[in-house]
């Protein structure tokens, strides 16, 4: 393999900042990043949850570091950004992952439940991207912002209207912002993955009804692992994706291409 073609997938000297990361998907790629020679700012609500995924992190020999963040918070954010900086520099790469997802029927959802999931799962999304990329421009640095959406912002399912609607939020949002974005060098695109084990869904998953829907809906009849999401975040994030933008990517084992 010749050596530029891996220094392209690489982060190093890079920071990277992923939200929502003490657990699942986030957690995951976390530990991905300070591999691919990130260094790496761990953020979540609940901090203490943070310090193993640190640990592990520095047991590899990489950096990380755990701040507290809310994404429903503008002055939390920006506080995250703020102790990032001090610690590592400005922010190049977001990994934009903090995101709930509980089910609910449509006659259902009340005033608070449907302000809860917009407010976490766009709103988060959009002021995440926004405080990153206000602060790459007056630094005037390039970077990557990649938006963890779904394929419900892309088709739709039942009992997550509210998910769905604002899955598909940041979708549209990804795009805007590549195109607005691109005169600063900073790149916007977004992975929709299918059905990934995590604290989220393994109930479901779990359980008799969750395993006749993976073999009913999904054509590989099987659920993604958290390792198959490696490849999709390290091109979007590094420079082997340096001409992606406005993209979103499925990994998803086939469902947004079953059969109607
Ligand atoms: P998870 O529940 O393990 O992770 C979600 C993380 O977001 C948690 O660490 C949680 O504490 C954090 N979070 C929630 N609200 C937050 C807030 N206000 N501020 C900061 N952090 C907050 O679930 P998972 O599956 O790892 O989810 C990660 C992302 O992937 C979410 O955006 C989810 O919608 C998306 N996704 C997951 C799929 C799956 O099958 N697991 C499928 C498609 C999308």
């Amino acid at each position: 393999m010749d050596r530029d073609f891996a220094q392209r997938f690489s982060l190093a000297g890079r920071t990277v900042l992923i939200t929502g990361a003490s657990s699942g998907i986030g957690a995951h790629l976390s530990r991905i990043a300070a591999r691919a020679g990130a260094r790496v700012v761990l953020a979540a609500r609940r901090v203490e949850r943070l310090e193993q995924v640190a640990k592990d992190i520095e047991w590899e020999s990489g950096q990380a570091l755990s701040v507290a963040l809310d994404v429903t918070d503008r002055a939390s954010v920006e506080a995250a950004f703020d102790t990032a900086e001090a610690h590592f520099g400005v922010v190049d790469v977001v990994l934009n992952n903090a995101g709930i997802g509980n089910g609910q029927r449509p006659l259902e959802i009340g005033e608070e439940d449907w302000r809860a999931m917009l407010a976490t799962n766009l709103d988060g999304v959009w002021r995440v991207a926004q405080v990153a990329a206000q602060r790459l421009v007056k630094a005037g640095r390039s970077g990557s912002i990649v938006n963890i959406a779904s394929i419900l912002g892309l088709r739709v399912g039942t009992g997550y209207s509210h998910y769905c609607a604002a899955k598909a939020g940041v979708v549209q949002l990804t795009k805007s912002l590549a195109l607005e974005l691109a005169r600063y060098k900073i790149r916007v695109n977004a992975i929709a993955p299918g059905y990934f084990k995590t604290e989220m869904n393994e109930a479901f998953f779990d359980s008799d009804k969750g395993i006749n829907y993976i073999r009913e809906l999904i054509p590989m009849r099987r659920l993604g692992e958290l390792h198959e999401l490696e490849g999709p975040f390290l091109l979007l994030a590094s420079d082997a994706g340096a001409f992606m933008n406005g993209s979103v990517l499925a990994v998803d084992g086939g469902q947004l291409v079953s059969s109607l």
